[in-house]
C-alpha cells in the first residue's frame, strides 16, 4: 500500500504470539485429543461463583458498565487493606502494562527489564518509542537485580520485575525487592508484576501495602486471569500510591472492564473454596511433575507459580512440535531467548500425566 504513514518505531515490535489454541491444533493436525498447557490458565476452570454472577448480570447488558468499577474497587480495597484510590482496573493485566506506558514512558526514556520475562513490558515501551534494556538472568533463572541496577541510566523511567517470574517461576523475597528499590534513583518507578501472586507458597512475600503506604514509586500488577480462572473475561488491576493511579486513570478507556468481568470478579473474590482448590491442585501437580522430571534427569526450576521452566536439552521448537503432534501444547523457550527450554503449565493430574507420557515419547525416555 502506498503512502501509509505511521509511527515507524512500531516496526520494531513483533506482534504477540499467544499459546496455540486447542481448536487450531486439532484443525491443523487432524487430531481430536488435545490439551493446552501453554498459557498458565487455571487447570480447574473458572471460579463457579464468578461464572454464576457473570450469567446473572447478562440481563443488564444494555447498560454501560460502571467505568470506575465502584463495587469491585471498594471490595478489593477492603480486602487488601488499601484505599479505593490505590487501585486501577484493566482488561487484564495486559492493559495495565499499556496504560502505565502511555501514562509515564516518554520517547526519550528507557526501561530496564530481565531478558527472560513477560514480553509486554518491552512491547509497551516500544509502542511509546522508548528504549528497552534487557538484562541477562542469574544462573538460577531469576532476574539479576544487581545487573539491572548497573543498567539504570539517566533516562531510565522504570524497572520491571515479575514476581514470581514468567516463564521461570522464580521468586524474589520482599527484603531483596525493598533493597533494590532503596538503591534505585528517586525518579525510577518499579513495576512489580505479581500476576501469579496467589500461587506462591509463601503468601507473605510481598510488602505491597507498606511500600504503597510509604508512597514509594511502585506499581503492583495483579489479575483475575490466573488463580480466579477468569482469563477469558479480561480483568486485572494495579495497586499503587494514589498519585500514580491518578495519572494512569487519565489514559484509561471510559468503560474498559465489562459488566460481566466486574460481576464475575466481585463474586470470585469471595470464592475461597475455588482459590484454595486451585492452590492445592497446583501444588499436587507441581510435586508430580518434579518427581517425573527428576526421574528423567531433566533440569527444571522449582516454581512459585502454576508453570514449570525446564530444559529439554534439545532444540525446543522440535520438542514443542513433537509434543503438539501427541496432543500436548506447551510454550517453547526460544521466544524467551532460551533455545532448549520449554514452559509447561501445571494442569490437572490427568493432563500432567498426559504431558509426561508425551514428553517421555518425544525425548525417548520411555
Ligand atoms: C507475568 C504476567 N503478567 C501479566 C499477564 C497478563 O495477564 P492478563 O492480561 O490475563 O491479566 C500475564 C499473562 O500471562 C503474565 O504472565
Amino acid at each position: 500500500m502506498n503512502n501509509l504513514d505511521f509511527r515507524e518505531n512500531l516496526l520494531q515490535i513483533k506482534p504477540y504470539v499467544p499459546g496455540k489454541p486447542i481448536d487450531e491444533v486439532k484443525r491443523e493436525l487432524g487430531i481430536t485429543d488435545v490439551i493446552k498447557l501453554a498459557s498458565n490458565e487455571n487447570a480447574l476452570g473458572p471460579s463457579p461463583a464468578g461464572v454464576k454472577a457473570a450469567e446473572e448480570c447478562l440481563k443488564g447488558a444494555n447498560i454501560y458498565p460502571d467505568g470506575a468499577a465502584f463495587v469491585l474497587r471498594n471490595k478489593l480495597a477492603e480486602r487488601l487493606a488499601l484505599k479505593p484510590e490505590n487501585i486501577i482496573f484493566g482488561t487484564g493485566g495486559d492493559e495495565i502494562i499499556f496504560y502505565f506506558a502511555h501514562a509515564f514512558i516518554k520517547d526519550t526514556d528507557n526501561i530496564v527489564v530481565p531478558a527472560c520475562t513477560f514480553s509486554e513490558y518491552a512491547t509497551s515501551a516500544l509502542v511509546m518509542a522508548a528504549g528497552v534494556k534487557k538484562v541477562p538472568m542469574t544462573k538460577d533463572w531469576g532476574p539479576d537485580l544487581e545487573a539491572m541496577l548497573k543498567e539504570v541510566a539517566e533516562n531510565t523511567k522504570a524497572c520491571y520485575i515479575t514476581n514470581p517470574n514468567n516463564p521461570t517461576g522464580t521468586l524474589i523475597p520482599k527484603a531483596d525487592i525493598e533493597a533494590f528499590m532503596d538503591r534505585l534513583p528517586e525518579r525510577v518507578i518499579l513495576f512489580l508484576d505479581e500476576a501469579y501472586f496467589e500461587y506462591a507458597d509463601d503468601q507473605d512475600y510481598s510488602d505491597m501495602n507498606k511500600w504503597i503506604a510509604e508512597g514509594r514509586k511502585i506499581i503492583v500488577l495483579r489479575t483475575f486471569s490466573k488463580i480466579y480462572g477468569l482469563a477469558g473475561l479480561r480483568i486485572g488491576y494495579a495497586l499503587a500510591p494514589a498519585p500514580i493511579i491518578d495519572i494512569m486513570e487519565r489514559v484509561r478507556l471510559p468503560f474498559n472492564t465489562s459488566l460481566i468481568a466486574q460481576a464475575a470478579a466481585i463474586s470470585a473474590l469471595d470464592d475461597r473454596e475455588h482459590v484454595a482448590g486451585s492452590r492445592k491442585s497446583n501444588s499436587e501437580g507441581k510435586k508430580y511433575l518434579y518427581g517425573e522430571f527428576d526421574a528423567m534427569g531433566i533440569y527444571y526450576v522449582p516454581t512459585n507459580a502454576n508453570f514449570i521452566w525446564f530444559d529439554s536439552g534439545r532444540d525446543c521448537v522440535k520438542v514443542f512440535n513433537d509434543l503438539m503432534k501427541l496432543g500436548v501444547i506447551v510454550r517453547s523457550g526460544n521466544i524467551f531467548g532460551a533455545p532448549t527450554f520449554l514452559r509447561v503449565t501445571v494442569g490437572t493430574m490427568e493432563e500432567c500425566r498426559k504431558f509426561v507420557a508425551a514428553l517421555k515419547t518425544v525425548l525417548g525416555k520411555e
